[in-house]
């Protein structure tokens, strides 16, 4: 442990900091050790990574002080807010901010970021084609992080921007449910276009990647996903993968889905509705090649459905 490199991970009992701890110590010749950043070191989920060998520290992206304390002695850290906590962007940019200052302090090699793009960029100001949220954003947990991306400005970085995780079929509820009719409906204001998405445990081994690939990635941004694919072909592989009599895609409309009412309605419809206007962009802006390139492992969307069959599956249940 003592001569390893000690990489401090933010969101250590979450999605994206996990599959990154999970790596680091599945890998026990890498060089790199795990230390789990967390609120709550007595959950069962900072437990977990104690007993596997990670060192568990307190701290909160809301404290500066305890930030700097959990990065000391680390050669690297990896940072992720959450803005689905909060639903704030003002708050998220405050967190980012207190990370890359702590960051800063502990004078650490390597900080990825995982951050996302500016959507404002994508469509003019006056564009009437989505509200603003938040006055001043189009997608606030898009745009926050972008908008934090100066915080870090100077530090070793390498931004990761992430695509759509699968696994929010089960974490948010976000895809296909019971139908009337028997059958699975996904309901999606996404058109034909093409969906960039990912198992979110590959999203912290692409991590642990750059990480391991060190220098060549600093002052880089990259971008991620394991397999683009539309709504449509993905109901068919859910439909053949789970032998399901069907499975189809309900497209509807953007303005209808920020109708829905669910919190965040209004944030994920604007989102889906980029993912659907500008998907040259948003998938053009991530790559599976250089994913695998980090991360060999990194699974299709037929891997995935095979992985985590009983979560997808009683997800559609419910
Ligand atoms: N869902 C998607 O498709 C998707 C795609 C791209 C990007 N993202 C972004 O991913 C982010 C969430 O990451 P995730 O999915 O890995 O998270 P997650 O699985 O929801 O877990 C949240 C993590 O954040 C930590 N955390 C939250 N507030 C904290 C605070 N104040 N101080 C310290 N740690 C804190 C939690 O740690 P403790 O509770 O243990 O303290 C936990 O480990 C969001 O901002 C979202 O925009 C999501």
């Amino acid at each position: 442990m003592a001569d390893k490199k000690i990489i401090a991970v933010l969101g250590a009992t979450g999605a994206q900091g996990g599959g990154l701890c999970r790596a680091i110590l599945a890998d026990s010749s890498g060089g790199f050790a795990c230390r789990a950043i967390t609120r709550d070191p007595s959950k069962d989920k900072a437990k977990a990574l104690a007993s596997q060998g990670a060192e568990v520290v307190k701290a909160d992206l809301d404290d500066v002080e305890s930030l700097k304390k959990a990065f000391a002695g680390a050669h690297g850290v990896f940072v992720v807010t959450n803005f689905w906590e909060h639903f704030s962007g003002e708050k998220e940019k405050a967190q980012a901010k207190n990370a890359a200052d702590a960051a800063r302090a502990a004078a650490v090699k390597h900080v990825i970021w995982s951050t996302l793009e500016d959507t404002r960029k994508l469509l003019p100001p006056g564009d009437q084609r989505m509200p603003m949220l938040q006055e001043k954003y189009r997608v606030p947990h898009f745009d926050a992080k972008a908008e934090a991306d100066e915080y870090f400005a100077g530090l070793p970085l390498t931004k990761l921007l992430a695509s759509f995780y699968w696994d929010n079929f089960y974490m948010f509820g976000l895809g296909p449910k019971k139908a009337e009719d028997g059958g699975y409906a996904w309901t999606l204001p996404m058109g034909n276009a093409k969906l960039a998405g990912i198992d979110a445990d590959d999203i912290g081994a692409v991590a642990y990647g750059i990480f391991k690939a060190g220098d060549q990635y600093i002052g880089k941004t990259v971008g991620i996903m394991g397999e683009a694919l539309t709504i449509e072909e993905m109901c068919r592989k859910i439909q053949s993968a789970y032998g399901l009599d069907s499975v189809r895609y309900n497209a509807v409309e953007p303005d209808a889905y920020r109708g829905f009412g669910f919190p965040g309605a209004d944030e994920l419809g604007n989102m889906f509705q980029i993912y659907r206007d500008f998907e040259k962009q948003v998938v053009g802006a991530r790559s599976a090649e250089e994913a695998r390139k980090l991360h060999p492992g990194l699974k299709s969307f037929d891997q995935f459905l095979a992985a985590k069959k009983d979560a997808v599956l009683s997800s559609m249940s419910s």
